[in-house]
């Protein structure tokens, strides 16, 4: 099954801004989003180590309209606090954190979850940023790799994961699709986090290439993106909204299936 998600990073930009019509918007491309979400400092979180500030997950909800399946891993306080969380009605969540005290609806390891494949359309991670972190929670420092891992399994194609940490985890090219980066800052004295944009890839919109009469040269039939092969090197390059070839981002973006920003 695929994920319901099928909005465009500008898309999303988009709804977002109607929401937060006094905030900055989102800046985007055609495949790309990146922005600073200045939260502020408020005392209203729920008091655990390393809450989400207030206000996070109603951005988030900003961003994602289009989620139905929702996970919230390393959950913390946020399955006791659920009926004060500002979700999209629609949103259907899952909170798994290791914790049992925290009465998660699903106990159990970030690295080895107890959920079947490709259950989710959307991934939530905040997992403890370092071993000092950890000790707080009196756990062994996730592993980010086996994580990611296990966030890919348990999404549909086409689903997102978003990583909150201090650092952009390592992640393969091959694998996931880096699709935008947001600054998340509370107040001064706050540690600046950073919220990575994944996604797995949605097998039905991989790129159909065929050739074109220029040696070295394919296009999508699907997206329209071509691929270049030279002595030397290997490129992507997409058409922007305003009809110029763009360089992707990506080493191997994924094909858009004729999506392209509004
Ligand atoms: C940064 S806190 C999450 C706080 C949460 N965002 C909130 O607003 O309350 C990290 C959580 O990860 C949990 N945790 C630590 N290691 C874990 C692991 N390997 N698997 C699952 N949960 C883990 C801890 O119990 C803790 O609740």
């Amino acid at each position: 099954m695929q994920a319901h998600l099928h909005m465009t990073p500008a898309a999303r930009a988009q709804h977002y801004a109607q929401v937060f019509p006094d905030y900055p918007a989102p800046r985007v491309d055609a495949r790309w989003l990146d922005s600073v979400w200045v939260l502020g400092n408020n005392y209203r979180g729920s008091g655990i180590y390393g809450a989400y500030p207030p206000g996070y997950i109603k951005r988030v909800a900003a961003l994602f309209p289009d989620a139905r399946d929702v996970l919230h891993l390393f959950s913390g306080s946020l399955s006791a606090n659920r009926e004060s969380l500002q979700h999209p009605e629609h949103w259907q969540c899952d909170y798994l954190d290791a914790n049992p005290e925290l009465h998660p609806t699903i106990i159990g390891s970030a690295e080895a979850m107890p959920v079947e494949d490709a259950r989710y359309d959307l991934v939530l991670a905040d997992p403890p940023y370092s071993v000092e972190d950890a000790q707080h929670y009196g756990k062994p420092m996730a592993n980010r790799s086996k994580v990611l891992e296990e966030a890919y399994r348990v999404l549909r194609p086409g689903g997102c994961l978003l990583w909150l940490d201090q650092v952009l985890p390592m992640y393969s090219k091959a694998v996931w699709h880096l699709w935008g980066l947001i600054a998340v800052v509370r107040s001064t004295n706050h540690r600046v986090r950073l919220l990575s944009c994944f996604q797995r890839p949605s097998s039905l919109e991989d790129h159909e290439w065929v050739s074109v009469a220029i040696p070295g040269v394919t296009r999508c039939c699907r997206c329209g993106m071509l691929h270049i092969v030279s002595d030397e090197e290997e490129m992507f390059f997409h058409c922007g909204s305003d009809g110029r070839l763009r360089a992707a981002v990506a080493s191997s973006p994924v094909c858009t299936n004729g999506r392209t920003s509004p």
